[in-house]
Parts: structure tokens; sequence; C-alpha cells
């Protein structure tokens, strides 16, 4: 509330004409319109993300490193539960983990089902740059890793541990839960991560550890190209976050991309993937899915399943949260 408060306060003092702001009962859609460079991130773990690709930007440095200093920081977070380094495990209490990195010309690289790598984006970004692949799952993915210079780690803190034992206990089952990290720590998802620079790069990255407690074995939408994340240098990017089996089986991303090329505003584009889901899966009501667009004009629009979601934006004159329509009320 603070921040938005701070943020209508920079309009007052004489921004307002950088900036389109609408109020929907209480949520408030900020458009970039234009500013270069710019970066934004799914949820509040974004604000510290985009800090990190914002010293990359603003020296006139590259989308693809700002995305993937982003992803690092978040990777690197024990606070965060959904990403890398103290993300709540899998049902055999394994945290396993999937990214993905896309540049600007549609090169990607993708890591899915990987253990004991705190920063599985370099790893994607590795698959990308130097080997003919565009993805590697588990062992694979983990002998590439090792064998490029990265340390095997033990990812599950003992906060992670604690809630995966009391979840055995007590409960046993997998099933998804809206926002799931509100009940233990405030409002993390996946981050997905989309990079403008000075120079009109736009490149994107999206890093997660998963659903909590799911099958050993499920990999998600984060490290499929085209569902957790899509990047069209000609158009514009997009990335995901929520239920990635919903996501998948709509290959949004992609989508939210392909409707921008047909002349939707990123806003209308992230709208229509998520009735789009609506429409076609059951069920949907019992999920979260949030969808993040970035266009290469600097226009940025978002939409979600449930509410609760928000996104972070960084330029050179702001850094917030933004808050997300939604589908359902
Ligand atoms: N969106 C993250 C996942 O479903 O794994």
């Amino acid at each position: 509330m603070n921040s938005r408060r701070n943020f209508i306060g920079k309009l007052g003092a004489g921004m307002a004409g950088l900036f389109m702001v609408s109020r929907v009962k209480d949520v408030y859609a900020i458009n970039n319109q234009g500013r270069l460079p710019v970066v934004v991130s799914t949820w509040n773990h974004g604000l510290k993300a985009n800090d990190a690709a914002w010293d990359v930007l603003r020296q006139g440095g590259y989308a693809l490193d700002a995305a993937e200093a982003a992803a690092r920081i978040t990777e690197a977070d024990p606070e965060v539960i959904t990403v890398g380094y103290g993300g709540l495990p899998d049902a055999n209490g394994k945290v396993t983990l999937d990214a993905c990195i896309m540049d600007e010309r549609g090169n990607a690289g993708s890591v899915a089902f990987l253990e004991h790598i705190k920063h599985p984006i370099s790893v994607a970004r590795l698959v990308m740059e130097k080997t003919p692949h565009v993805m590697l799952t588990g062992k694979g993915a983990l002998d590439f890793a090792l064998s490029s210079g990265f340390k095997k780690e033990n990812l599950i803190t003992p906060l992670a541990k604690k809630a995966w034992k009391k979840w055995r206990k007590e409960d046993r089952t997998f099933k998804p839960v809206i926002n799931i990290e509100n009940e233990i720590l405030p409002n993390h998802d996946t981050i997905g991560i989309l990079a403008l620079d000075a120079q009109g790069r736009l490149c994107g990255a999206c890093t997660t550890s998963g659903m909590a407690y799911k099958l050993h074995g499920r990999v998600g939408d984060s490290p499929i190209i085209g569902a957790g994340l899509y990047v069209d240098g000609e158009i514009g990017g997009a990335v995901a976050t929520g239920s990635g089996e919903l996501v998948m089986k709509t290959l949004g991303s992609f989508l939210v991309v392909e409707l921008m090329r047909n002349g939707m505003s990123p806003e209308e584009a992230c709208k229509e993937a998520v009735h789009r889901i609506a429409a076609k899966i059951e069920g949907y009501e019992q999920h979260q899915i949030g969808y993040l667009a970035l266009d290469i004009h600097g226009n940025i629009g978002s939409f979600s399943m449930q509410p609760g979601f928000e996104y972070a934006l960084k330029n050179d004159l702001v850094s917030d949260l933004v808050k997300v329509n939604s589908y359902m009320r």
C-alpha cells in the first residue's frame, strides 16, 4: 500500500505525463509507455531481482545478462520457497529445479528436473550458448553442469525440510494451492523476468523449484520454451507463473506473443490467454495463473486467473509493484 502511495506521490510531483495510470477498484495498471531500458518480473521477489537487472541495464548492458542476473538473485534467496535454494521439495524430499532463458534472436536454453545446482538459469544459458541443444534434464543436466564447473550443493534449507516433514506426516496428498506461498511467506511463486535494454533487445528468463510436494520427476511449464517463457525479438516476450500444467496445455507464453503479433496489446493478450484456459480446462477455478508481457516498444501488460498476482517494474523513474486484474473475483 505504501509503495502505491509513493508511486502516486511521484506522479503528483510531475511525472504524470510519462505514465498512464488507471485505477480499477483497488488495482493499479501502470504502462511504461516506451521507456527504455525497462525490466519486469513476476511477484514481489521481482523487486530485488529487478535491482540486479537494473545494474546491468543502466550501464547500457545486454538484456540477456540483466535477465540472468535477476534470476540468480531469486535463486540464491533462501526465503523464496518456490525458486532455487530454499525451494520446497518434491514428494520425495528432493529439491528439483526447472529454468529457461531466451534471447532476442530466438536462441533458447533450458534445464529441467535438475538437482543440486543453485543457479539453474546459468546452466540453461550454457545449454543455449555451448551446446547444439535446447533442453537438458535430470542427471544429464547435472552432469553437464558439473562438467561446466558448477558446484554440487545441498539446496534444501531447514525451513523447507520442516515444511516437507509436516506435509508428509499430516497430508501426503498433492493438490495445487492458489498463491501457495502466502501460507508460509508472503506472495511468492515462479519468477519470470523480461528485460528490454537500451538498444531495444528483449530477453527473458524463468526459474522455479516448481510445485511443492509434486511427484518426483514432475516438470512444469517454467523450462518449456513457449509455456513458461517466450520471446520474439521483433514482437515482445511473455512469462507465466502459477499452475504449470494449465500453462503447458495452452502453450501460454507463446500464445501471448502470437496474440501481440496479431495486434493485441500486452494486456489484451495476457487476458485472452487466461480466458483461453478458463474456456478449455476443467477445474481452472482451483488454480492461479499469471501472465506478464512486454513488447519491444516497452509496453507492459499482465492478467491473472485469481486475484493476488502482482509484478515488479523497474525503469529509470520507478521501482514498484503493480497489482494485476484477474478473471476470478
Ligand atoms: N509455474 C511453475 C510450475 O508449475 O512448476
